[in-house]
């Protein structure tokens, strides 16, 4: 695992941007896996930029979300199908049938979940994955638990999650209790990984994960020392506990 140190948020999303214009401009038929939250935000703001300059073509580029909350629709605003055309397909060329989100209102999640992982592997697997990573330790919706979910899942998000998440919402009451997503091996069948961790309330995940050595399940990104391609890129605010020492 390969740790980037930068200065602050901006310097973290104009990092990331690099990188993925790079993989874009080296394949334009690169299949993304992406992430919703806080943290991609700079990056996308970065893409955004890069395309309407005309440095990268998103026009065979295929994208496939990690996660979205159970029973909210695409066009619901608070669903992660909104925040990622809000965020980045809306201002960017790409066909909308190559952008996949996980859907939130599915009757039959076996079916789907399969469906899922299909369509994924169709499309050749993830060249490039983004991931965030909560406070707890969780990457995708995959949460701290005694065993983890290897294909893509239906999962009880925890207590911890629904509360850093209501910041999103009007209230704690209206963030679902539920959401699907991708597997730990999905995640870590992605050719190269990329990580953001920024902001002072990561810096103790962020310190977890710098000394980990080991995977455990009840804490998820450690399931990342596993794989040969993962870049780590953080702020200094993040990074606040590791500098202390
Ligand atoms: C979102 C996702 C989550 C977030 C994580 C951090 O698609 O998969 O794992 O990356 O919860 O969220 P932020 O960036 O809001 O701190």
């Amino acid at each position: 695992m390969e740790f980037i140190f930068k200065k602050d948020y901006d310097e973290v999303s104009k990092a990331a941007a690099e990188v993925f214009v790079d993989i874009i401009k080296n394949n334009p038929r690169a299949v993304l896996g992406l992430a919703t939250g806080s943290t991609p935000i700079g990056l996308y703001k970065e893409l955004i930029e890069s395309n309407q300059r005309g440095m990268i073509d998103f026009s065979e580029i295929k994208t496939f979300n990690l996660d979205e909350y159970l029973g909210l629709a695409p066009d619901h605003e608070y669903s992660y199908s909104y925040f990622m055309k809000d965020n980045l397909f809306n201002h960017i060329q790409i066909k909308p049938e190559n952008c996949h989100v996980p859907s939130g209102i599915e009757s039959d999640y076996n079916t789907y979940c399969s469906h899922y992982e299909e369509l994924l592997d169709s499309a050749g697997g993830m060249d490039i994955l983004l991931l965030g990573v909560g406070e707890n330790g969780h990457i995708g919706f995959n949460e701290p638990d005694k065993a983890l979910s290897a294909r893509t899942h239906v999962v009880d998000l925890t207590e911890d999650t629904i509360r850093v998440n209501a910041r999103f919402f009007e209230s704690v009451e209206d963030v679902p209790r539920k959401a699907v997503t991708m597997g730990m091996g999905t995640i870590l069948k992605a050719r190269k990984i990329i990580v953001l961790i920024t902001g002072e309330n990561k810096a103790s995940v962020m310190e977890r994960l710098f000394n980990c050595q080991r995977m455990d399940p009840e804490f998820p990104i450690s399931f990342l020392v596993g794989h040969t391609d993962v870049t780590v890129i953080a702020d200094e605010a993040a990074c606040k506990n590791i500098r202390e020492k």
